[in-house]
């Protein structure tokens, strides 16, 4: 793998005269920042050795590169999920890849379902912890030593520091900012009434299928990263209803403009 990892950043490379310094990767229906980019080289999946594909009809499969509020970055527009039958290795290569073309820091977006009673559609929520309930996990088998430890340390998975920054930015925004847990599911169902008071109970703040087998390859590699998920549909008693694909895409794209907002501003020091 550490092969394939190093021929596709070469050949980002070779496409590349400089080194983005932060690594984003959009989740669904958060493609909206890409409009405020200036993109300098667009490279469809397809086209780099050994990325897997991304099959979901609401995701593109792009790697953007150029610079955002005038830093650069390396935007993945589309993400694998597990629930697409990839494998976490397959789900995550591209953040070793990222690692590779130089990136400092990890911004990753999601949406998610609010557990917290104190959420509404449409809120944003940092993440400062993560519970991984998917079956798998993407450092399983041989370690690759030049990337990271056999047995990473997960006390800060997502950096205070920025954790910090995103929360003082969010205070100048007409959105709600909250922080919390994410617990990662496999999917692709959504889940049943007791699956999200188990969920609740555990500690949990919201629910989604992304965003954590990145953060744990990202911090194997001693990444900084900062998460965001938008809040796309309600889980607690009483606010439960059938979801609907269209309803978190809705929702994602009411709170977009917040999202992109807090992303960019992110940016500059
Ligand atoms: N559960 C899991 N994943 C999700 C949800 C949810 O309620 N909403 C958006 N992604």
């Amino acid at each position: 793998m550490m092969k394939n990892i190093k021929e596709a950043a070469t050949y980002i490379k070779s496409q590349l005269n400089y080194t983005p310094a932060t690594g984003i990767i959009l989740g669904t229906g958060l493609g909206g920042l890409v409009k405020l980019m200036k993109i300098e080289k667009e490279i469809s999946y397809d086209d780099i050795p050994h990325f897997p594909v991304s099959t979901v009809e609401s995701h593109h499969g792009k790697l953007l590169l150029g610079t955002l509020n005038g830093k650069k970055v390396v935007v993945m527009q589309g993400r694998f999920h597990y629930y697409e039958g990839y494998t976490l290795k397959q789900v995550t290569f591209p953040v070793r890849v990222m690692k590779l073309l130089g990136i400092k820091q990890l911004f990753v977006s999601n949406a998610a379902g609010g557990l917290n009673t104190d959420y509404k559609i449409a809120d944003l929520m940092i993440l400062n912890d993560h519970i991984n309930l998917q079956p798998d996990n993407p450092l399983t088998g041989a370690n690759y030593d030049e990337l990271g430890p056999r047995f990473p340390d997960m006390s800060q998975p997502y950096s205070h520091s920025l954790l910090k920054k995103g929360l003082k930015i969010a205070k100048s925004m007409d959105c709600n900012v909250h922080q919390g847990v994410y617990a990662v599911v496999p999917g692709p169902n959504l889940e049943t009434p007791a699956e999200y008071r188990y969920l609740r109970i555990i500690g949990a703040d919201a629910v989604g299928m992304s965003t954590v087998p990145e953060v744990i390859v990202a911090r194997h590699m001693a990444i900084p990263c900062f998460a965001v998920s938008v809040i796309t549909d309600l889980c607690y008693p009483g606010a439960i209803e059938e979801v609907k694909i269209e309803k978190i895409l809705a929702a994602a794209a009411k709170a977009e403009p917040f999202l992109t907002e807090l992303m960019s501003k992110m940016l500059s020091s």
